[in-house]
Protein backbone atom coordinates (compact mmCIF):
# COMPACT_ATOMS: atom_id res chain seq x y z
CA UNK A 1 0.00 0.00 0.00
CA UNK A 2 1.22 4.07 -1.00
CA UNK A 3 1.08 6.44 1.74
CA UNK A 4 -2.45 7.65 0.18
CA UNK A 5 -4.53 4.13 0.76
CA UNK A 6 -4.07 0.98 3.43
CA UNK A 7 -5.22 -1.91 3.81
CA UNK A 8 -8.66 -2.07 5.65
CA UNK A 9 -10.99 -4.63 7.28
CA UNK A 10 -14.49 -4.50 8.30
CA UNK A 11 -14.58 -4.48 12.35
CA UNK A 12 -18.43 -4.19 12.95
CA UNK A 13 -21.88 -3.71 10.42
CA UNK A 14 -25.32 -2.71 11.74
CA UNK A 15 -28.59 -1.65 10.09
CA UNK A 16 -29.04 2.01 11.03
CA UNK A 17 -32.55 2.00 8.33
CA UNK A 18 -33.91 -0.46 6.21
CA UNK A 19 -31.87 0.63 3.47
CA UNK A 20 -29.06 1.88 5.35
CA UNK A 21 -25.87 0.12 7.25
CA UNK A 22 -23.21 1.26 9.20
CA UNK A 23 -19.42 -0.25 8.78
CA UNK A 24 -16.66 1.02 10.92
CA UNK A 25 -13.35 0.12 9.69
CA UNK A 26 -10.33 -0.44 11.28
CA UNK A 27 -6.77 -1.24 9.78
CA UNK A 28 -5.67 -4.48 8.93
CA UNK A 29 -2.83 -4.84 11.09
CA UNK A 30 -4.69 -3.63 13.91
CA UNK A 31 -3.17 -0.56 14.48
CA UNK A 32 -5.68 2.87 16.15
CA UNK A 33 -6.72 4.62 13.54
CA UNK A 34 -5.82 9.02 13.72
CA UNK A 35 -9.49 10.89 14.03
CA UNK A 36 -10.70 12.13 10.87
CA UNK A 37 -11.45 15.67 10.29
CA UNK A 38 -15.21 16.61 10.52
CA UNK A 39 -15.93 16.34 6.88
CA UNK A 40 -13.59 14.34 5.50
CA UNK A 41 -14.29 11.37 3.27
CA UNK A 42 -12.79 7.88 2.26
CA UNK A 43 -12.38 6.55 -0.33
CA UNK A 44 -12.98 2.73 -0.65
CA UNK A 45 -11.36 0.21 -3.23
CA UNK A 46 -13.60 -3.16 -3.10
CA UNK A 47 -14.97 -5.29 -5.59
CA UNK A 48 -12.21 -8.13 -6.31
CA UNK A 49 -8.56 -7.93 -6.01
CA UNK A 50 -8.60 -4.79 -8.59
CA UNK A 51 -11.31 -2.95 -6.85
CA UNK A 52 -13.81 -3.25 -9.57
CA UNK A 53 -15.35 -0.04 -7.40
CA UNK A 54 -14.38 3.04 -6.23
CA UNK A 55 -16.72 4.98 -3.62
CA UNK A 56 -16.92 8.07 -1.23
CA UNK A 57 -18.21 8.13 2.25
CA UNK A 58 -17.86 10.47 4.75
CA UNK A 59 -16.43 9.90 7.77
CA UNK A 60 -19.28 10.19 10.53
CA UNK A 61 -17.26 9.94 13.40
CA UNK A 62 -18.17 9.15 17.44
CA UNK A 63 -21.98 9.24 17.84
CA UNK A 64 -21.83 10.97 21.20
CA UNK A 65 -20.11 13.83 22.97
CA UNK A 66 -18.65 11.42 25.85
CA UNK A 67 -16.33 9.73 22.91
CA UNK A 68 -13.45 11.93 22.08
CA UNK A 69 -11.52 9.39 19.89
CA UNK A 70 -13.03 6.45 18.44
CA UNK A 71 -9.60 4.19 16.84
CA UNK A 72 -11.80 3.32 13.63
CA UNK A 73 -13.31 5.13 11.05
CA UNK A 74 -17.37 4.84 10.67
CA UNK A 75 -19.11 4.82 7.62
CA UNK A 76 -22.81 4.38 6.67
CA UNK A 77 -23.79 3.19 3.65
CA UNK A 78 -27.38 3.81 1.59
CA UNK A 79 -28.31 0.91 -0.72
CA UNK A 80 -28.81 2.60 -4.34
CA UNK A 81 -30.99 0.66 -6.11
CA UNK A 82 -29.20 1.06 -9.71
CA UNK A 83 -25.93 1.64 -7.95
CA UNK A 84 -23.85 -1.35 -8.29
CA UNK A 85 -21.00 -0.63 -5.60
CA UNK A 86 -23.52 0.27 -2.43
CA UNK A 87 -25.81 -3.34 -3.63
CA UNK A 88 -22.31 -5.05 -3.12
CA UNK A 89 -20.94 -3.46 -0.06
CA UNK A 90 -24.38 -4.22 1.78
CA UNK A 91 -24.62 -8.21 0.05
CA UNK A 92 -21.09 -8.83 1.01
CA UNK A 93 -19.44 -6.37 3.63
CA UNK A 94 -19.51 -8.56 6.65
CA UNK A 95 -16.81 -8.01 9.96
CA UNK A 96 -13.91 -9.63 8.50
CA UNK A 97 -14.24 -8.38 5.09
CA UNK A 98 -11.00 -6.82 3.69
CA UNK A 99 -10.81 -3.29 2.00
CA UNK A 100 -8.37 -1.02 0.66
CA UNK A 101 -9.42 2.32 2.23
CA UNK A 102 -7.37 6.01 1.55
CA UNK A 103 -6.71 8.13 4.44
CA UNK A 104 -9.03 10.66 4.72
CA UNK A 105 -9.59 13.26 2.53
CA UNK A 106 -10.52 16.92 3.98
CA UNK A 107 -12.73 18.57 1.00
CA UNK A 108 -15.56 19.30 2.83
CA UNK A 109 -13.85 21.49 5.99
CA UNK A 110 -15.69 23.57 8.29
CA UNK A 111 -14.23 27.06 8.52
CA UNK A 112 -13.28 27.89 12.48
CA UNK A 113 -14.42 31.37 14.04
CA UNK A 114 -17.67 31.51 12.12
CA UNK A 115 -20.59 33.84 13.84
CA UNK A 116 -22.67 30.95 13.57
CA UNK A 117 -23.31 27.96 11.18
CA UNK A 118 -26.60 26.50 9.23
CA UNK A 119 -25.40 22.88 9.08
CA UNK A 120 -28.52 21.78 6.35
CA UNK A 121 -28.67 17.37 5.88
CA UNK A 122 -30.57 15.89 2.97
CA UNK A 123 -31.23 11.82 3.49
CA UNK A 124 -27.60 10.21 3.21
CA UNK A 125 -26.16 13.31 3.66
CA UNK A 126 -26.46 13.44 7.26
CA UNK A 127 -22.95 11.69 7.70
CA UNK A 128 -20.68 14.73 7.20
CA UNK A 129 -22.97 17.13 9.28
CA UNK A 130 -23.26 14.82 12.33
CA UNK A 131 -19.56 15.05 12.38
CA UNK A 132 -19.86 19.31 11.98
CA UNK A 133 -22.51 19.32 14.57
CA UNK A 134 -20.21 17.07 16.58
CA UNK A 135 -17.26 19.39 16.01
CA UNK A 136 -19.24 22.96 16.39
CA UNK A 137 -20.57 21.69 19.66
CA UNK A 138 -16.46 20.65 21.01
CA UNK A 139 -15.50 23.95 20.23
CA UNK A 140 -19.10 25.89 21.87
CA UNK A 141 -20.17 27.89 18.31
CA UNK A 142 -23.34 28.59 17.42
CA UNK A 143 -25.34 26.47 15.13
CA UNK A 144 -28.47 25.31 14.17
CA UNK A 145 -28.94 22.01 11.83
CA UNK A 146 -31.61 21.22 9.63
CA UNK A 147 -32.11 17.42 8.81
CA UNK A 148 -35.08 16.63 6.36
CA UNK A 149 -35.57 12.62 4.98
CA UNK A 150 -38.57 11.06 4.22
CA UNK A 151 -39.18 10.27 7.72
CA UNK A 152 -37.88 9.35 10.31
CA UNK A 153 -37.76 5.56 9.75
CA UNK A 154 -35.70 6.12 7.04
CA UNK A 155 -33.22 8.59 8.23
CA UNK A 156 -29.79 7.73 10.29
CA UNK A 157 -28.63 8.88 13.17
CA UNK A 158 -31.87 10.76 13.84
CA UNK A 159 -31.81 10.14 17.34
CA UNK A 160 -28.36 10.75 17.79
CA UNK A 161 -28.27 14.25 15.94
CA UNK A 162 -31.47 14.98 18.14
CA UNK A 163 -29.59 13.84 21.70
CA UNK A 164 -26.62 16.00 20.41
CA UNK A 165 -27.70 18.93 19.17
CA UNK A 166 -31.15 19.35 21.59
CA UNK A 167 -32.89 22.63 20.54
CA UNK A 168 -30.37 23.64 17.61
CA UNK A 169 -31.97 20.73 15.61
CA UNK A 170 -35.20 20.69 13.16
CA UNK A 171 -35.99 17.45 11.92
CA UNK A 172 -38.04 17.54 8.91
CA UNK A 173 -39.92 14.65 7.60
CA UNK A 174 -40.98 15.01 4.20
CA UNK A 175 -43.94 12.94 4.37
CA UNK A 176 -45.40 14.68 7.10
CA UNK A 177 -44.32 18.21 6.47
CA UNK A 178 -43.61 18.24 2.61
CA UNK A 179 -41.28 20.40 0.74
CA UNK A 180 -39.09 21.82 2.98
CA UNK A 181 -39.47 25.93 2.92
CA UNK A 182 -35.64 26.67 2.37
CA UNK A 183 -36.13 30.59 1.57
CA UNK A 184 -37.65 30.77 5.41
CA UNK A 185 -34.70 28.63 6.76
CA UNK A 186 -32.64 31.51 5.39
CA UNK A 187 -34.82 34.02 6.49
CA UNK A 188 -34.16 32.69 10.02
CA UNK A 189 -30.81 32.33 10.62
CA UNK A 190 -28.80 35.19 12.58
CA UNK A 191 -27.15 37.66 10.70
CA UNK A 192 -23.58 36.48 8.87
CA UNK A 193 -24.78 32.56 9.12
CA UNK A 194 -22.36 30.31 6.87
CA UNK A 195 -24.30 27.76 5.05
CA UNK A 196 -23.24 23.67 4.94
CA UNK A 197 -24.84 21.59 3.24
CA UNK A 198 -25.04 17.88 2.12
CA UNK A 199 -27.55 15.58 0.54
CA UNK A 200 -29.16 15.51 -2.97
CA UNK A 201 -28.62 18.48 -6.13
CA UNK A 202 -32.11 19.32 -5.95
CA UNK A 203 -31.88 20.50 -1.97
CA UNK A 204 -28.12 22.39 -2.73
CA UNK A 205 -29.27 24.23 -5.78
CA UNK A 206 -32.29 25.48 -4.11
CA UNK A 207 -30.45 26.74 -0.90
CA UNK A 208 -28.11 28.42 -3.55
CA UNK A 209 -30.43 29.74 -5.40
CA UNK A 210 -32.89 30.69 -2.19
CA UNK A 211 -28.97 32.38 -1.09
CA UNK A 212 -28.37 34.78 -3.82
CA UNK A 213 -31.63 35.82 -4.18
CA UNK A 214 -31.33 36.95 -0.43
CA UNK A 215 -27.88 38.83 -1.77
CA UNK A 216 -25.72 36.62 0.02
CA UNK A 217 -22.37 35.94 -0.48
CA UNK A 218 -22.73 32.27 -2.88
CA UNK A 219 -19.64 31.99 -0.67
CA UNK A 220 -21.66 31.37 2.45
CA UNK A 221 -23.16 28.39 1.33
CA UNK A 222 -20.76 25.65 1.25
CA UNK A 223 -22.35 22.33 0.09
CA UNK A 224 -21.23 18.66 -1.17
CA UNK A 225 -23.32 16.50 -3.43
CA UNK A 226 -23.83 12.90 -1.96
CA UNK A 227 -23.48 10.60 -4.38
CA UNK A 228 -23.11 13.23 -7.45
CA UNK A 229 -22.70 10.22 -10.15
CA UNK A 230 -25.27 7.78 -9.36
CA UNK A 231 -29.14 8.70 -9.85
CA UNK A 232 -32.23 6.25 -9.86
CA UNK A 233 -33.10 7.40 -13.43
CA UNK A 234 -29.63 6.42 -14.99
CA UNK A 235 -29.82 4.20 -17.65
CA UNK A 236 -27.07 2.67 -19.64
CA UNK A 237 -25.35 4.09 -22.94
CA UNK A 238 -22.26 4.17 -24.67
CA UNK A 239 -18.93 5.99 -25.32
CA UNK A 240 -17.25 5.51 -28.51
CA UNK A 241 -13.82 6.25 -28.74
CA UNK A 242 -11.81 7.97 -31.36
CA UNK A 243 -10.19 4.34 -32.42
CA UNK A 244 -14.17 3.64 -32.87
CA UNK A 245 -14.07 1.51 -30.39
CA UNK A 246 -17.31 1.37 -28.29
CA UNK A 247 -17.72 0.76 -24.39
CA UNK A 248 -20.87 0.25 -22.68
CA UNK A 249 -21.83 1.79 -19.64
CA UNK A 250 -24.34 0.69 -17.56
CA UNK A 251 -26.83 2.66 -15.41
CA UNK A 252 -24.96 1.67 -11.99
CA UNK A 253 -21.50 2.56 -12.97
CA UNK A 254 -19.47 6.13 -14.64
CA UNK A 255 -17.87 6.18 -18.03
CA UNK A 256 -14.50 5.89 -15.69
CA UNK A 257 -15.17 2.75 -14.44
CA UNK A 258 -16.50 1.56 -17.29
CA UNK A 259 -13.36 2.51 -19.33
CA UNK A 260 -10.92 1.47 -16.67
CA UNK A 261 -12.59 -1.94 -16.68
CA UNK A 262 -12.31 -1.89 -20.29
CA UNK A 263 -8.52 -1.03 -20.14
CA UNK A 264 -8.57 2.38 -21.47
CA UNK A 265 -5.90 4.27 -19.99
CA UNK A 266 -7.60 7.33 -18.13
CA UNK A 267 -6.57 9.88 -15.44
CA UNK A 268 -8.54 10.42 -12.15
CA UNK A 269 -7.98 11.16 -8.63
CA UNK A 270 -11.33 12.61 -6.60
CA UNK A 271 -13.80 10.77 -8.75
CA UNK A 272 -16.57 13.16 -7.66
CA UNK A 273 -16.11 16.30 -9.98
CA UNK A 274 -14.36 18.06 -7.82
CA UNK A 275 -10.78 18.15 -9.08
CA UNK A 276 -11.09 18.33 -13.08
CA UNK A 277 -8.30 15.53 -13.31
CA UNK A 278 -10.87 13.59 -15.68
CA UNK A 279 -11.71 16.40 -18.07
CA UNK A 280 -11.95 15.06 -21.59
CA UNK A 281 -12.75 16.23 -24.96
CA UNK A 282 -16.10 15.40 -26.47
CA UNK A 283 -15.72 15.39 -30.24
CA UNK A 284 -19.99 14.64 -30.59
CA UNK A 285 -22.01 15.12 -27.48
CA UNK A 286 -25.20 13.76 -29.72
CA UNK A 287 -28.18 14.68 -27.77
CA UNK A 288 -25.46 16.45 -24.89
CA UNK A 289 -24.09 15.81 -21.93
CA UNK A 290 -25.32 15.49 -18.38
CA UNK A 291 -22.85 17.41 -16.31
CA UNK A 292 -22.88 16.29 -12.64
CA UNK A 293 -19.52 17.70 -11.93
CA UNK A 294 -18.89 20.89 -9.38
CA UNK A 295 -15.64 21.64 -11.69
CA UNK A 296 -16.66 23.12 -15.13
CA UNK A 297 -17.70 26.85 -15.25
CA UNK A 298 -21.80 26.97 -16.84
CA UNK A 299 -20.62 27.98 -20.09
CA UNK A 300 -18.36 25.55 -19.98
CA UNK A 301 -21.24 22.72 -19.41
CA UNK A 302 -22.90 24.34 -22.03
CA UNK A 303 -20.58 24.51 -24.50
CA UNK A 304 -20.09 20.34 -23.97
CA UNK A 305 -16.82 20.47 -25.28
CA UNK A 306 -15.43 18.26 -22.06
CA UNK A 307 -17.21 16.11 -19.70
CA UNK A 308 -15.85 15.28 -16.23
CA UNK A 309 -15.93 11.35 -17.23
CA UNK A 310 -16.17 10.55 -13.42
CA UNK A 311 -19.39 11.56 -12.77
CA UNK A 312 -20.89 13.10 -15.74
CA UNK A 313 -23.43 11.06 -18.18
CA UNK A 314 -24.59 11.35 -22.41
CA UNK A 315 -27.83 12.51 -22.26
CA UNK A 316 -29.00 9.96 -25.29
CA UNK A 317 -27.41 6.72 -25.96
CA UNK A 318 -23.98 7.60 -26.83
CA UNK A 319 -21.16 10.24 -26.93
CA UNK A 320 -17.92 10.52 -28.46
CA UNK A 321 -14.58 10.94 -26.57
CA UNK A 322 -11.26 11.89 -27.75
CA UNK A 323 -9.76 9.06 -26.39
CA UNK A 324 -8.20 5.98 -27.97
S1 LIG B 1 -11.59 12.68 -11.10
FE1 LIG B 1 -11.83 14.62 -10.20
S2 LIG B 1 -13.31 15.58 -11.46
FE2 LIG B 1 -13.22 13.56 -12.18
Amino acid sequence: MNDRYLDAVVLGRRSLTERIAELTLGAADGRPLPMAEAGSHLELRFGGSRGRFLRHYSVVGPLSLDEAHEPFWRIAVQREDRSRGSSYIHQHFRPGTRVTVSRPIGSFRLARNLPHVLLVAGGIGITPILAMMRSLLVRRQSFTVFYGGLDRAAMAYVDEVEAMGGDAVTIHEGRRDGHPDLDALLAWQPPGTTVYVCGPGPMIDGLRDAAVARGWDPDRVRYEVFNAAHRPEDTDFAVRLATGRVVEVGAGTTILDALERAGVDTLSDCRRGECGLCLTDVLDPHEGIDHRDSYLTIDERCASTQLTICCSRAKGGLVDLDLS
